[in-house]
């Protein structure tokens, strides 16, 4: 097989033992070559399996197959001579100087760390965040979108074409009641010059929403104006793009706060398509009418008594819905927008939808056979305890004020250690300082989890100095920055490949391998979209770090050879944790 740029240690072995099966058995191609990390770190660094199911499809002795596989696979370049373990595996160990190569490539590229961007481009639509309009933006909409963010982030670092799609709320029959209401409580927010503002547009919803459950007058002209509203009647539009811009400018602020860039698309931008959607999908015999509803049976999910839970696309008062609206949306992201992978990021609750409407869309061919589309759910935010998430009155938190409670928090630890220790740092830096630390550990602590579960959520937790928390990483990023400063490392133009990494001893060996993951991690995260793999990574990596400091000088190591290696180490070591945290949307400090 051909070496692409983008080619891991792992896949350039893998190659290497296909060749090495090829030629010992040429009856047959194809062959697996079954590489993976090693299991346990006496297997050296990775492992083959292939003797095992090959032996047994041929009635052979696995250990012999194995025997003859770690013969007749060439890769001194890369590894020490391969060693057979019982039953039939295959172990390799990488030499140390094919890891001091690599490092070197690494560290003449401080951007990329030697990564390059992958060969087969994609277009990816990531769509994530996604509130709704007059509606609070949860906890949930705020894991959606830091979830999203660095999904993006790790998309665009390995050279793919990445839509940040905020498919916002912003359509649909509760506009009729708020529009109403808005024409009723406050007439003058509509004339041109008006700079009225609603205030809370979340309990001026609740409040249209009372109005809407008592009066039946009420009612029926909240009816009518969903009706004008969809005809494009021009007042309703006004008193629409009224009611969005309020909500849009709440939204940005946490954008900000966060920085996170979307790009807003919400699902007003479908409505001209719905009908188009709903009579394709007839047509095709994809959807079919059911109780007077427009109807796809997809997935064969039992409903109450049995009954198969259809994916409604038209209600049977003739109103679309939120499917209809996926529908719509797929179609275009792979037409228009010529999407090769579409992620969803939203909550667990949603699987079953999304499960239906991918089915569907590949049914009526929306989306090619190849494109893929996949639904990123994650669990629950709940309090310290597994409680509902919600503030000590019962009410739900406002992410602004979550948010800011964090850099209040952060701002007042590192007051305090500034005076335990006696250090002085300008208003301005203590208030970077602050704003840092408090969203990063906000990010962190919700992406360090494996995102299906449920985490819990607390203030002292994620702010500590000690543990997997963003405030450990970026003090970690400080340190070790700092070690290297110290030692006056030339590696201006040209340097940087000159300089021999000695990997004599085994922590010395251990980092340099983790340093070399990287690439790997990336790529697993790329395909399994797990943001903890990234957090678990650079946890690892840190542990490393620390037992290879405690074991080796640096500074004052017994050679300027060693010394100038050990630096190299601590800058490989603190340009992947700042990779890391930028590809997590957290920005490094000089000192915390
Ligand atoms: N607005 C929805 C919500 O708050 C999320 C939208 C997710 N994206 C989509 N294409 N359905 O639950």
């Amino acid at each position: 097989a051909a070496i692409q740029s983008d080619m891991t240690t792992r896949e350039l072995l893998a190659n290497r033992v296909t060749q090495a099966l090829t030629n010992l058995f040429p009856d047959e191609n194809n062959w697996e070559p079954q590489l993976t990390a090693a299991t346990r770190p006496e297997f050296g660094d990775y492992q083959s399996n292939a003797a095992l199911s090959l032996a047994k499809k041929r009635k052979m002795n696995p250990l012999q197959v194995a025997e003859q596989i770690a013969q007749h696979t060439q890769m001194n370049d890369i590894c020490e001579q391969p060693q057979v373990a019982p039953p039939g595996f295959v172990n390799f160990t990488l030499k140390k100087q094919y890891v001091a190569i690599q490092l070197q490539k690494m560290l003449a590229d401080p951007q990329r760390l030697g990564i390059s961007p992958r060969e087969r481009k994609e277009r990816v639509l990531v769509d994530f965040s996604s509130p709704n309009i007059a509606k609070e933006m949860h906890v949930g909409h705020l894991r959606s979108t830091i979830i999203g963010d660095c999904l993006c982030r790790v998309l665009e670092f390995l050279g793919h074409q990445v839509l940040r799609i905020n498919h916002v709320g912003d359509w649909g029959t509760q506009f009729g009641m708020l529009i109403a209401y808005l024409k009723e409580m406050k007439p003058d927010a509509l004339m041109e010059t008006s700079s009225t503002s609603l205030g809370d547009l979340v309990e001026f919803y609740k409040a249209a929403k009372r109005r809407f459950d008592e009066d039946s007058v009420f009612q029926e002209t909240a009816r009518k104006e969903v009706v004008a509203l969809q005809a494009g009647d021009e007042n309703s539009i006004h008193a629409w793009s009224f009611l969005c811009e309020q909500s849009r400018k709440e939204f940005q602020q946490i954008y900000d706060m966060l920085d996170v860039k979307l790009t807003e698309r919400g699902e007003s931008f479908y409505n001209e398509w719905l009908g188009i959607v709903c009579k394709e999908l007839e047509d095709t015999g994809v959807a079919v009418r059911d109780e007077g509803a427009l109807c796809i049976f997809v997935g064969g999910h039992t409903g109450r008594q049995g009954k198969i839970q259809p994916l409604i696309v038209r209600k049977s008062d003739g109103g679309f819905n939120y499917a209809t609206t996926d529908m719509a949306a797929i179609r275009y992201r792979v037409k228009e927008d010529k999407a090769d992978r579409i992620l969803y990021i939203t909550d667990a609750g949603q699987s079953l939808h999304f499960s239906q409407v991918f089915e569907a869309a590949k049914k009526i061919g929306y989306a090619k056979l190849e494109t893929k589309l996949e639904h990123v759910p994650f669990g629950l935010v709940q309090s310290e305890g597994g409680k509902k998430f919600k503030t000590r009155e019962g009410e739900t938190v406002k992410l602004k004020d979550l948010l800011q409670e964090a850099v209040r928090r952060a701002e007042e630890d590192f007051r305090k250690r500034l005076q335990a220790e006696g250090r002085e740092e300008s208003e301005e830096y203590i208030k970077r300082v602050a704003h840092v630390i408090g969203i990063g550990a906000i990010k962190y602590a919700d992406l360090k989890n494996n995102r299906t579960s449920n985490y819990q959520f607390s203030y002292t937790k994620m702010l500590s100095l000690q543990g997997n928390t963003a405030p450990y990483m970026l003090y970690a990023f400080a340190r070790i920055q700092g070690i290297y400063r110290k030692g006056d490392l030339d590696l201006s133009d040209g340097q940087s490949e000159s300089i021999q990494f000695i990997l004599d001893d085994p922590t010395e060996l251990s980092l340099a391998k983790m340093l070399l993951q990287l690439e790997e991690m990336l790529y697993l995260l790329e395909r399994d979209l797990k943001p903890n793999i990234l957090c678990d990574y650079m946890f690892e990596l840190s542990q490393r770090f620390n037992q290879f400091y405690e074991t080796c000088p640096v500074l004052k190591a017994e050679s300027l050879q060693r010394k100038t290696s050990r630096l190299a180490l601590c800058k490989l070591t603190a340009n992947t944790l700042q990779l890391c945290l930028h590809l997590l949307g957290i920005p490094t400090l000089e000192r915390i």
